[in-house]
């Protein structure tokens, strides 16, 4: 669906929409894969690689990588079967050098051996978040633009989806995702009025619940369409993350991520969310430490010898053109850093 103007979007109530734009930018704008040139500029896909994207979805990044390289073979992972589907055909062109599996990024060093490279990978990806494909789709319930069911789940064949959250957690759990993954303010009040609400079926009913509490949010400005902010989009972003568990997931990833890499070899994340570039730049400077001693210790106990060096002291950010052409860009952080050898 195209974002409209407010004016033809208005509601039969007469209110204004409450479905313009996504916690990751407008609506209906196609899934075009971020720095994607920052990426194979710092993986520098080399011939007879080994690469590895671990959230291919629609295949954007996938494609650049290995056209960047001849030879080099490409793993494709994702948790949404759909996803996979699109990749396949988006790759086709290099079927021959691409393998796609169904998984969790948190279980990349397990795969890996399941398609024969247990030594690990020259360049690995992980590109955060959701997919147009996945917002874009009303029956996935990403997204308040239109009316669907109460689900999020990136895989829709596991655990548990947002309409079992918002209609059976207590209050005050409720309360606790939506400020700390959507960073709400108001969020105990939007907790309460979810559970006011219940039963709720659909993300209208949803938006529909924090929209009494927030009100319909201010005209937007910037980059992109036209229209309504609404005051869901924090809302959204966390119950979507407590569905996915997505901080969950990149922890465990972080735990020993580096371990998925031969030596020399290279690791880029693009994040989306300060939660989540948080998360990694603690992690590499982790993986980069020479020593995880507490500090004021006389000598080091710990063992640890650095595993990376950390190629990005700053996160990269996307350019202004890039921003004006794609605004799902503009809250992107790039990292990247390098397996050394002999760790
Ligand atoms: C931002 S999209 C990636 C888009 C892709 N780079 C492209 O160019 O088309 C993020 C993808 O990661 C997937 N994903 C999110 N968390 C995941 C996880 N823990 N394991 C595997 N895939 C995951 C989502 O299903 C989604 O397809």
């Amino acid at each position: 669906m195209k974002a409209a103007t407010a004016a033809s979007q208005r509601t039969t109530t007469g209110a204004p929409p409450m479905t313009r734009e996504t916690d990751i930018g407008p609506v209906g704008a196609a899934h075009v894969p971020v720095m994607v040139g920052e990426v194979v500029e710092w993986l520098r896909p080399r011939p007879g690689a080994r690469l590895v994207d671990a959230t291919v979805g629609l295949g954007g990044h996938a494609a650049a990588l290995v056209a960047g390289a001849p030879g080099a073979r490409l793993l494709g992972v994702d948790r949404d079967p759909r996803a996979l589907a699109r990749a396949r055909e988006r790759l086709l062109p290099a079927a021959d050098r691409v393998v796609l599996r169904h998984g969790d990024f948190a279980r990349l060093r397990a795969i890996l051996p399941e398609v024969g490279w247990g030594e690990g990978a020259d360049a690995v990806l992980l590109d955060l978040g959701v997919s147009s494909l996945q917002l874009d789709d009303p029956m996935r319930g990403f997204s308040f633009r239109a009316a669907g069911p109460l689900d999020m789940r990136m895989d829709p064949g596991e655990g548990r989806d947002a309409a079992e959250i918002v209609n059976t957690w207590p209050v005050q759990d409720l309360a606790q995702a939506i400020s700390r993954y959507g960073e709400e303010p108001r969020a105990r009040a939007v907790a309460r009025a979810i559970v006011r609400a219940r039963p709720l079926r659909t993300t209208e009913e949803l938006a529909r619940a924090v929209a009494g509490v927030l009100g319909h949010g201010k005209p937007r400005r910037g980059p992109g369409p036209a229209g309504y902010r609404t005051n869901a989009t924090r809302t959204f972003q966390a119950i979507r993350i407590a569905v996915n568990e997505e901080l969950d997931r990149l922890e465990r990833f972080l735990v020993d991520g580096w371990a998925a890499l031969r030596p020399g070899g290279r690791l880029a994340v693009l994040a989306y969310h300060s939660l989540e570039d948080r998360r990694v730049k603690d992690a590499f400077r982790r993986w980069g430490a020479s020593c995880l001693c507490p500090p004021g210790m006389v000598a080091c106990a710990c063992g640890w010898k650095a595993k990376v060096r950390i190629l990005t002291r700053r996160p990269l950010r996307p350019a202004p053109s890039e921003i004006a052409r794609n605004p799902r860009a503009r809250s992107a952080r790039l990292r990247v850093v390098e397996r050394l050898r002999g760790a």
